[in-house]
């Protein structure tokens, strides 16, 4: 890119247009609409590299939090570069399995996972893309897609609970296979971020309390099912301050050396998402800040007891990677402020109405005097209209910005929401019947839809399935699982 553009995160402005990449976002929406998710492949590879080099003196394996950004094409991308996986569901394992990435690399996590979600993760056969006809869980196939027959188990399992755990034990030893397992712990440290993003407090539903995870290792030590080999912590996203981790870093340390006292050896260590990034230019800690302070305390666990670290970034490889894309519907005057009232909304990014979370927003074609440098909440310019930027959508909680300063836009003008890529489109909703935006991925020069928007006739067509339940189908004892 020229010298001349403002350059941050493969996002720019040149002779006042935005760019992705080396493609304006006025040609992107012209060709394919919006609201749209528009996200630059350099900025995925740059993150990813970023944080690879931040941990690379421990040897940590990065493993992408698939729900930050689910989209097949963007996990295909990330596998090429190295990342393994790290999913919440059935649906998402089987995504990662679809976009290329082999069962070894993939671990499991979540606080609920089903007895069908758990079969999918220990053997193939049991993959629902095995039988889309006839739903999770139920066996008898005989004609399974090329490689899944025998695709293996997940390469660890992070359980929540010792009900979990037996549950896994008790199916994989059905299933003749060994589950990799580390312990997922609830270290009781505040993250210091939003209450429904915070996971590690003593209150919150996550993890297994410390005290209950020596009875685990002793229960487990021999059972032919299971390979208890590690513990996990995550306390939060975005964790913007560095102590929490830590505090959680302290606390499972302590633990291994508990475990240890009674001969059981932890292997590895995962040690979660949460890296927090720019939302506002300048606010979070980069990935080596992070390191600089975690890597003294584990250095000596990784050299000296040949521990595995496992990271599970989400946030930090794909936030800042994304805009949003949406076009000015109409304008109008309030009594106290202006509204611009876009395409995109709480429907289509939801984080501004769920945790008063800050986007900046801006006109994707500007006058110099309105070219940003940096993202901001109130930059210092002239002519700037306080805006309420809101949405389509029947509530009140529809906006995705505040009493926030812009330049003034009209009916027609393009906005793009930045670091939008994370928890973007994969908290999108069909609220109101809107339909679900398209993604296109940029690489350079070339953009390619990575995602159609959705059709009025898919989203409807569940319901156009209608039936009635046979008395067979109502027969007592029907069991979830069957
Ligand atoms: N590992 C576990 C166990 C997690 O629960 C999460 C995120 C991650 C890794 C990835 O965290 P990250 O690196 O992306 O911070 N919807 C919220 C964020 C929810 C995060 C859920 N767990 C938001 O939009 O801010």
């Amino acid at each position: 890119m020229s010298e001349a553009r403002w350059d941050l995160d493969g996002f720019a402005y040149l002779d006042g247009h935005l760019f992705a990449e080396d493609v304006t976002l006025e040609r992107l929406a012209n060709a394919v609409g919006t609201p749209t998710y528009v996200y630059s492949a350099g900025a995925i590879r740059s993150a990813y590299e970023r944080m690879h080099a931040a941990f690379a003196p421990l040897g940590a394996r990065l493993h992408y939090a698939v729900k930050a950004c689910p989209n097949l094409h963007i996990l295909g991308l990330l596998h090429e570069l190295g990342a393994g996986m790290d999913v919440v569901s059935g649906g998402e394992l089987e995504r990662a399995w679809l976009a290329g990435v082999p069962m070894d690399a993939i671990c499991f996590a979540g606080v609920g996972k089903t007895d069908a979600e758990i079969r999918a993760a220990l053997d193939g056969t049991f993959s629902p893309l095995a039988m889309p006809e006839r739903g999770l869980g139920r066996g008898g196939e005989r004609h399974l897609p090329p490689g899944l027959a025998q695709r293996g188990p997940v390469g660890l399992f992070n359980v929540e609970s010792a009900s979990e755990l037996a549950r896994i034990a008790a199916l994989a030893d059905t299933l003749g296979t060994r589950a990799r397992i580390a312990v997922r712990i609830n270290p009781d440290v505040d993250a210091h971020t939003h209450t429904y993003t915070t996971t590690g407090k003593r209150e919150n539903k996550f993890g297994v309390t410390v005290d209950h995870v020596l009875p685990l290792f002793e229960r487990y030590a021999d059972h032919p099912a299971v390979d208890l080999v590690g513990l996990h912590v995550h306390i939060g996203s975005p964790v913007r301050a560095i102590e929490p981790f830590e505090a959680a870093v302290d606390v499972v340390l302590g633990l291994v050396d508990r475990l240890a006292a009674h001969g059981h050896r932890v292997s590895l260590l995962d040690l979660g998402g949460g890296w927090a990034v720019d939302y506002e230019s300048g606010e979070a800690p980069v990935p080596s800040a992070y390191a600089e302070r975690l890597v003294p305390r584990l250095a000596e666990r990784v050299a000296g007891q040949g521990m595995g670290i496992l990271i599970e970034p989400g946030r930090s490889l794909v936030a800042n990677a994304g805009v949003l894309m949406t076009r000015v519907q109409h304008t109008k005057e309030g009594q106290a402020t202006r509204f611009v009232v876009c395409d995109a909304g709480v429907h289509t990014l939801i984080r501004p109405a769920l945790y008063q979370a800050f986007h900046f927003i801006w006109p994707v074609a500007v006058r110099a005097e309105h070219v940003p440098l940096q993202r901001v909440a109130a930059p210092e310019m002239p002519d700037l209209a306080t805006s309420e930027v809101v949405g389509p959508i029947c509530e009140s909680s529809d906006f995705l910005a505040q009493a926030r300063p812009l330049p003034r836009v009209a009916r027609g003008d393009l906005l793009a929401v930045f670091s939008a890529g994370a928890y973007g489109m994969a908290m999108a909703s069909n609220i109101n019947d809107h339909m679900r935006p398209a993604e296109v991925l940029v690489d350079g020069g070339q953009a390619t839809v990575i995602a159609a928007r959705q059709r009025l006739v898919d989203h409807l067509a569940p319901e156009r399935q209608k039936r009635a339940l046979t008395p067979a189908e109502l027969e007592p004892c029907n069991r979830q699982d069957g």
